[in-house]
């Protein structure tokens, strides 16, 4: 099984962005954890960060093929981008959304995702672990797919 994990807009700046908010683990640190967890689930994951919108939108075109899911932090592009929910529906590969923060108790712009209606599900407010359970949600969704078969 193979994972794609994409880290939308400003996640470069882990650990110094508003650490109050998003804690102070770095995005290495996030991806160190991911790579982690990915060795105990005996899977292949990939992880990028763009903070282009059209650079997320071509990788999860170019991976359509060969990942089985998604864990996808949108950052801020959650809240506006039409064109990266577009992408996500478009491709048949389930995901899951994640954010480190709980984007239901922030501004009231936060609480809309464009990209819920089309994830499997969403992961919130729960720092470095909405990535690890966003992570073990979608392999036990696919997993649960992949045995019940066609
Ligand atoms: C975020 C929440 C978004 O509202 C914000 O724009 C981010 C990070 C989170 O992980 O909590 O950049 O997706």
């Amino acid at each position: 099984m193979k994972l794609l994990v994409l880290h939308g807009p400003n996640l470069n700046l882990l650990g110094t962005r508003e650490p109050e908010v998003y804690g102070s683990l770095t995005l290495a640190e996030i991806d160190a954890a991911i790579s982690e967890l990915a060795v105990e689930l005996g899977v292949e994951v990939e992880t990028f960060q763009s903070n282009s919108e059209g650079a997320l939108i071509d990788k999860i075109h170019a991976s359509a093929s060969s990942v089985n899911g998604i864990v996808i932090n949108p950052a801020a592009y959650t809240h506006t981008s039409v064109a990266l929910r577009d992408a996500l529906a478009a491709v048949a590969v389930p995901a899951v959304e994640v954010h480190l923060s709980n984007i239901h108790r922030r501004e009231e712009f936060r609480t809309r995702s464009y990209v819920a209606p089309v994830v499997v599900g969403q992961v919130s407010g729960f720092g470095v672990d909405s990535y690890l359970m966003g992570l073990r949600a979608i392999f036990n969704h696919i997993k649960k797919g992949l045995s019940e078969g066609p």
